[in-house]
């Protein structure tokens, strides 16, 4: 997988699967420009971090601009900052609780990748990865306004993809199992919650947010050239049991 001097921006930078993207592609010599409402510790010379939020319209566009400016063109986009849902029924769910997680996990989607495909449009190639869940197709309860917002990231993925096979650019999405990250954090640190989970993997563990970048390096690939508006779970083995 070639990304020597390859150009990508990564959403959800500062923390998780984001960042674990970014320093896999920074590992592999690419050009990595991070978006994140949090500060980034990564430190390296092909390294650039925006601090800014992805429903931030405005700020996107300019942020997207410098970018093209700077390095001439856009090769890739990885979506991967999203927040968690209310843990509520969806009954008790207020309208501004279920706008903000709908709003940062499928809006701030859009708009960060209606802000970089021009980009691609105009270099004639791309990849866009968007960072959906399990929880798009498997459900549980108290997850109603999460649910939606990843099954909208998968839906949107594949009408994104169609808008953009003309133009040679791959649109995907990976759907994650439980994955050990900033997020998650605070519930698998508790030994049982840990333990119950890991019990519903079949590969025995929870993943790591390296797990989940492997798999958008290989979309990000023109190994998965032929691949576009397609869901791929990284879940060890959760959702193919009954
Ligand atoms: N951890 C899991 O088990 C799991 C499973 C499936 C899917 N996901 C999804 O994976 C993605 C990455 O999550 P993670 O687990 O690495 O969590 P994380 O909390 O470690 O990272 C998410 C990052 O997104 C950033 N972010 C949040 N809102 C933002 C905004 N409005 N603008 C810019 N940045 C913002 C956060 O600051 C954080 O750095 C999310 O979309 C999440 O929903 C996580």
């Amino acid at each position: 997988m070639d990304f020597e001097n390859k150009v990508y921006i990564v959403t959800g930078a500062g923390s998780g699967m984001g960042k674990s993207c970014c320093e896999k592609l920074l590992e592999k010599k690419a050009y990595v420009i991070g978006i994140d409402i949090q500060d980034s510790s990564i430190e390296h010379d092909s390294y650039k971090h925006y601090k800014a939020n992805v429903l931030d319209e405005e700020r996107i566009k300019t942020c997207v601009e410098e970018v093209e400016k700077t390095y001439g063109h856009i090769d890739g986009l990885v979506n991967a900052a999203g927040i968690f849902g209310n843990n509520k029924p969806f009954y008790e769910l207020t309208t501004e609780e279920w706008n903000r997680v709908l709003s940062v996990n499928t809006t701030g989607t859009f708009i960060v990748s209606k802000a970089a495909a021009p980009a691609m449009i105009k270099n004639k190639r791309g990849k866009i990865v968007n960072i959906s869940c399990i929880r798009s197709t498997i459900f549980k309860n108290n997850m109603a306004d999460y649910a939606a917002s990843k099954g909208a990231v998968a839906s949107m993925t594949s009408a994104m993809a169609l808008d953009l096979a003309p133009h040679n650019i791959q649109v995907n999405s990976v759907a994650p199992g439980f994955i050990y990250t900033g997020m998650t954090a605070a519930s698998f640190d508790i030994p049982e919650v840990k333990a119950q989970s890991e019990a519903l993997i079949p590969n025995g563990r929870l993943g790591k947010p390296e797990d989940i970048a492997s798999v958008v390096l290989f979309l990000l690939s023109d190994m998965s050239d032929y691949v576009t508006g397609a869901m791929l779970f990284a879940d060890g083995g959760y959702h193919i049991q009954k």
